[in-house]
């Protein structure tokens, strides 16, 4: 391999270590411990390993979670939900709120991303959050693009200037992130930015992967991104979380050998993202807390 790694789980550990000192001197200055409320819908268990590492997570950098598990739910759930989101926003020891995705076909989740309380909204799902984002003035930035940002950042890659090719439209990744990399704004933006999807011709979606400077891939399929698909010195962002068949080996979205020895720099999965955006979550339960308390 003749790419440079760009180790996320490093990074994440150097800023765990930096928000467990912030939590302590938030808690000695208030008396408050932030705590994360974090509501599942179903029994995934991908989401159920999620949120294990991200209760976590929490705990080793000094703050609370408090887990409420739907295991079973009907046509009535839907609206009960709403509710229970809007009641538990409404507690002041409840800091932060996240409802963890996917959530069962059957369940709007519009609705349900409304009910959260902006200033709880650390996945920064409800629309009010979304239109700040947009409009460049964020209260608190999404928790993948922001650790996608901050990795890039930390590996000393600039984005300003930088042609930038995102494989994505979510709401969770690719327009959140989008958004952020076309702000007006040195720290973490100034891309250019072409977002592809699954309806971007094959070839097209080739020409524009090769022309940039960085490609984000996270499509949920393993080794779609090829070998041909990009070029010496290009930075490849693996956003890729899938679980091989045979083995259920975690792999991203890259073709990691030959594709590593093509490009300049590579984020790794697991060891990339993943471990940023759940970082990004502490953060921004951190932050919550400090908007509501102080
Ligand atoms: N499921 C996959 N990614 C996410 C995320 O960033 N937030 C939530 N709430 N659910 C997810």
């Amino acid at each position: 391999m003749t790419a440079e790694l760009i180790d996320g789980k490093k990074i994440a550990q150097q800023m765990q270590a930096e928000i467990a000192l912030e939590v302590a001197d938030f808690t000695k200055r208030t008396g408050v411990i932030p705590c994360l409320y974090i509501v599942m819908v179903g029994d995934d268990p991908r989401s159920r390993t999620y949120v294990q590492r991200k209760m976590k997570a929490l705990e080793s950098v000094g703050m609370r979670h408090q887990f409420w598990h739907w295991l079973s739910w009907d046509e009535h759930g839907h609206g009960m939900l709403v509710d229970d989101i809007r009641h538990y926003c409404s507690l002041k020891w409840c800091h932060g709120m996240l409802v963890q995705l996917p959530l069962p076909p059957e369940y709007d989740p519009f609705p349900i991303f409304d009910a959260i309380a902006p200033e709880k909204d650390v996945d920064v799902f409800n629309p009010v959050n979304v239109g700040l984002l947009l409009q460049g003035r964020p209260r608190l930035k999404p928790c993948t693009p922001a650790g996608i940002v901050e990795m890039l950042k930390r590996s000393g890659i600039n984005l300003p200037g930088k042609k930038v090719a995102v494989i994505n439209r979510s709401n969770v990744v690719g327009k959140p992130l989008s958004s952020m990399l076309i702000q007006d704004c040195n720290e973490y933006a100034n891309a250019t930015v072409t977002i592809c999807h699954n309806k971007t011709p094959p070839d097209l979606l080739k020409a524009i992967t090769l022309s940039a400077d960085i490609v984000v891939v996270a499509v949920g399929i393993a080794g779609f991104l090829t070998a041909d698909m990009v070029r010496p010195g290009q930075v490849i962002v693996d956003v890729g979380t899938n679980h091989l068949p045979d083995t259920n080996k975690l792999v991203g979205d890259v073709d990691f050998g030959p594709v590593s020895e093509i490009v300049a720099a590579i984020s790794p999965v697991p060891g990339g993202v993943g471990p940023m955006t759940v970082t990004m979550l502490l953060r921004n339960t951190l932050e919550a807390a400090k908007m509501q308390v102080q």
